[in-house]
């Protein structure tokens, strides 16, 4: 395992080329499954998850090539219907090759995900869609099977507007009889893209983006070459670290109006945004404002970035108040966090944040993905050294995290454990 040191208190300068959503890399890869022939994806992140997703379409049968950030994906000679538990259980996303298999072949075995470090995270939403299709679903020992001759049509209403949850039940309904009306859909940006790439297969799709989304069935579906969008939570992740840092930085290729939600926060926390030709110039301020956030379901704040923007408030001049509204155990950030004496209390779904001067560097363990990026924005600003062990948690969705440091300006080194 490896881990990163970083030295903390320095001002950083220069640009940085935010690379693609993984977010959005994840469910259009799994799209391929829905046809048989070559597919390609573009501008898709050098990341353990994307390298995740390939060995699972590899054991499925599939042909995947990942090179120059670019997937080479051939769907002809699928030879099993089971997504196994050891592959599974190290990414959660591989939930979404259930719904593909499914609407193509009439029948899937994908093991249950389990749960991680931010919550339980339970698939009932994209089960009882399924079924709502007409699948036959079981649970035993550990795995989903579904059945389902043909999907058909099917209103679904989601309690919970569910990411993936979306992401399955559109995919499945492309290639459903009949038209699948999804409602309380989820808004996110990757929704959109997954939507978009779908089309570009042939599917019939009206309203991603809305909450209310009409799949028309189609009998077959093309192969798809698309190109996927940016990814917002490492552009927000940058825009924090300009904030924490009181640095000037340069983010390009990054999507200004898949951020609205964050920049009005960072803006709040006294950040400055000048869009320039290339992309968007971001000023960090000598010390942050105290601001008040809930996360929210896109179009809101993203759950993705509270980590970070508490790391930002742990050195504002008062107290926050920040309520994770979206997953139940989202704060392992906050001990780590506290370890550099940051003063923060939790109770239940509220963190209370009192802004210190100054974080001083300790040892640190990373829990999850992006708890990992909000020790590294808290690193950056900490006095002294700072160590961040299980460094894989962040190679899960950073591309080549200290590589864009380095070129800011950071002192960050990575090493072997
Ligand atoms: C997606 O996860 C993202 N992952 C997450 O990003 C992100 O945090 C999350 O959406 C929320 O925005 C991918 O897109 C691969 P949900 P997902 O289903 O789809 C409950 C990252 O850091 N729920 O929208 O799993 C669930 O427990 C990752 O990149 C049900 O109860 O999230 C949670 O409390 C972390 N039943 C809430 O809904 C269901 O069937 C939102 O979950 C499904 C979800």
């Amino acid at each position: 395992m490896d881990k990163l040191i970083i030295q903390g208190s320095k001002k950083l300068k220069g640009e940085v080329e935010i690379s693609g959503a993984k977010n959005a890399a994840l469910p259009i890869i799994a799209a391929s499954l829905l046809t048989s022939g070559f597919s390609t994806v573009n501008m898709v992140p050098d990341l353990k998850d994307v390298t995740t997703i390939g060995k699972l379409l590899t054991y499925l049968g599939a042909e995947f090539h990942y090179e120059k950030r670019k997937a080479f994906i051939h769907t002809e000679k699928i030879r099993t219907l089971e997504a196994p538990y050891d592959l599974v259980r190290t990414m959660r996303a591989s939930i979404l090759v259930l719904g593909p298999l499914l609407a193509r072949f009439g029948k899937a075995k994908v093991s249950l995900p389990g749960g991680c470090a931010i919550g339980a995270r339970p698939i009932n939403l994209h089960l009882m869609g399924l079924e709502k299709m007409g699948a036959d679903i079981k649970l035993e020992s550990g795995y989903v099977i579904a059945k389902a001759k043909r999907l058909k049509g099917a209103s679904i209403y989601l309690d919970i507007p569910s990411v993936t949850g979306t992401e399955n039940l559109m995919m499945a309904a492309a290639l459903a009889k009949g038209k699948t009306i999804l409602e309380n859909a989820a808004r996110e940006p990757e929704v959109i893209d997954l939507a978009n790439a779908l089309i570009t297969m042939g599917a019939k799709i009206q309203g991603a983006g809305e909450s209310i989304i009409e799949i028309e069935g189609v009998d077959e579906l093309k192969p798809i070459h698309y190109s996927i969008i940016p990814d917002r939570i490492e552009a927000g992740t940058f825009m924090t670290i300009a904030g924490i840092t009181g640095s000037t930085i340069l983010i390009k290729g990054c999507r200004m109006d898949h951020l609205d939600a964050p920049m009005m926060k960072l803006k709040e926390a006294g950040l400055v945004f000048e869009h320039v030709s290339d992309g968007i110039r971001v000023l960090g301020p000598s010390r942050p404002k105290s601001v008040d956030l809930k996360t929210r379901p896109y179009p809101g704040f993203p759950t993705d970035m509270q980590a970070q923007f508490m790391a930002l408030m742990s050195i504002a001049d008062r107290t926050s108040i920040i309520k994770e509204t979206i997953f139940e155990n989202r704060f392992m950030h906050v001990a780590e966090l506290r370890r550099m004496g940051a003063d923060i209390t939790v109770e239940g779904g509220t963190a209370t944040v009192r802004g210190i001067e100054k974080l001083k560097s300790a040892p640190l363990m990373a829990t999850d993905l992006r708890a990992s990026a909000s020790l590294v924005v808290a690193a950056l600003a900490a006095k002294g050294e700072t160590t961040i062990h299980r460094l894989y948690h962040l190679k899960r969705g950073y591309e080549k995290m200290e590589e864009k440091l380095l070129r800011l300006g950071a002192e960050v080194r990575r090493v072997k454990e």
